[in-house]
């Protein structure tokens, strides 16, 4: 049965191994950049567990502006305790847990999470491979991205919560 959770700053190694078998090593969060995550925004950082094992996650702070910045990959502060826009900066299934679902659960998990929040809406970006999954969760196409993050194409996808 998979569990959705708050992360911990014992499941750093996991995330740091998951995120390196489903992104390139320049689109990948670095350990230090997860350990920032896990010590300035537990509380908007999940994970997918199955019998004990991490095998998804999905993380992203809370931001004053409806789309994402590169700076934020390296630069966040705390949450505010309501309202702002709800990022996602990684979302990731290890690849032997993939088309299971776990993805989907991790979005409706941080979805209902910000619900309660009051936050005005998810924000986060994709590469075009992606744009049809994220509009089947509801996510509007915003087109393409400022960000250069790895060099690659990205595409704003945003979801409003009324
Ligand atoms: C993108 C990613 C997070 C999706 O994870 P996932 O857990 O496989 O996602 P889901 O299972 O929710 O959905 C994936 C597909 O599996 C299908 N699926 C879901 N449950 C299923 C099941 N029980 N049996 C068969 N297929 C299933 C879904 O319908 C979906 O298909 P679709 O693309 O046609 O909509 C994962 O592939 C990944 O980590 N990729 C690399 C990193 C990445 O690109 N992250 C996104 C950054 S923006």
């Amino acid at each position: 049965m998979i569990k959705i959770r708050n992360v911990k700053i014992e499941d750093l190694s996991q995330l740091v191994s998951i995120e390196h078998l489903c992104f390139s090593k320049e689109e990948a969060a670095t350990r230090e950049a997860f350990e920032k995550r896990i010590r300035i925004i537990p509380d908007s950082f999940y994970v997918a567990e199955e019998n004990g094992e991490i095998v998804g996650l999905i993380n992203g702070p809370v931001i004053e502006t409806a789309f994402i910045n590169d700076d934020l990959f390296s630069n966040i502060k705390k949450n505010p305790s309501t309202g702002g826009y709800q990022s996602i900066l990684g979302l990731a299934v290890h690849p032997q847990f993939q088309k299971h679902g776990i993805a989907s659960k991790l979005l409706r998990h941080l979805e209902s999470e910000a619900r309660m929040k009051n936050r005005e809406s998810i924000t986060l970006t994709c590469k075009e491979n992606l744009i049809r999954y994220y509009e089947k969760h509801g996510y509007l196409n915003n087109g393409l991205s400022s960000s250069e993050h790895a060099g690659e194409m990205w595409y704003n996808m945003i979801k409003k919560l009324p």
